[in-house]
C-alpha cells in the first residue's frame, strides 16, 4: 500500500510557513494503520535487540504495536513532567519550537541495544535528544526508524553514524 496517498498535508500548522504531516489519515485507515506498523517492522527483521523507545506521542503510537509484536519491551520518552519516578531530562529544539523530553532512570540495564521508533524525523532535535537520554542510561541505539522523514531539514544529519531507516521521503 502507499501511505503518501493517504497521508494529510496540511498548510500553515502549527505556525505559518509549516506543512504538518498528519498522520490521522494513515491511522484512520484499516489498510493503512497495518501497512505502516508491517512496513516500520519489516526494517527490523533481523536486528538484534532488547528494546524499543517511542518519544511522546506520536512515537507511542508506532512504537507500541511493533514491541509488541517483536516480543520487546516498550520504554516510553516522555515531556517533562508526565513520569512518575526519578528522571534524566533533556531540553531540544524542533521544528517548531523547544521542549523538554525525560526517560526514567532504571529504564535500561546498561549494555541494552534500543531502537527508536517515531511518525516522523524532521530537524532530528527529538531524535538526538533521546539518544543522549538512551546513552546516558547506558543503552546503545542500533537503528532508528520512522515512518516519514522530511529531507529538506536534514535530521540525518543530527544523527551522523546512527542506522536512519524511514518509510517515506518528503
Ligand atoms: C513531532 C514528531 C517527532 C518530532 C520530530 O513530535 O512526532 O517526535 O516532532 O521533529 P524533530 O525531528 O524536529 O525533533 P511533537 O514533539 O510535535 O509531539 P507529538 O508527537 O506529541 O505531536
Ligand atoms: N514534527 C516536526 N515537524 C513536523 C511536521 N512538519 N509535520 C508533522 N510533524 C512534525
Amino acid at each position: 500500500m502507499d501511505l503518501k496517498k493517504i497521508l494529510r498535508e496540511v498548510p500553515d500548522f502549527p505556525k505559518e510557513g509549516i506543512v504538518f504531516y498528519d498522520i490521522t489519515t494513515i491511522l484512520q485507515s484499516p489498510e493503512g494503520l497495518r501497512a505502516a506498523i508491517d512496513q516500520i517492522q519489516d526494517k527490523l527483521q533481523d536486528l538484534d535487540f532488547d528494546y524499543i523507545v517511542g518519544p511522546e506521542s506520536r512515537g507511542f503510537i508506532f512504537g507500541v504495536p511493533v514491541a509488541y509484536n517483536m516480543n520487546k519491551g516498550f520504554l516510553p520518552v516522555r515531556k517533562a513532567g508526565k513520569l512518575p519516578y526519578e528522571t534524566k531530562s533533556k531540553e531540544y529544539a524542533l521544528e517548531y519550537g523547544t521542549a523538554t523530553i525525560e526517560m526514567h532512570i532504571d529504564a535500561i540495564q546498561p549494555g541494552s541495544k534500543v531502537v527508536i521508533i517515531d511518525d516522523l524525523l524532521a530537524t532530528g532535535g527529538t531524535s538526538k535528544a533521546t539518544i543522549e537520554l538512551i546513552e546516558e542510561l547506558g543503552g546503545e541505539v542500533v537503528q532508528l526508524v520512522y515512518l516519514i522523514e522530511l529531507g529538506f531539514l536534514d535530521g540525518r544529519g543530527k544523527l551522523e553514524g546512527y542506522q536512519v531507516d524511514a518509510i517515506m521521503q518528503k
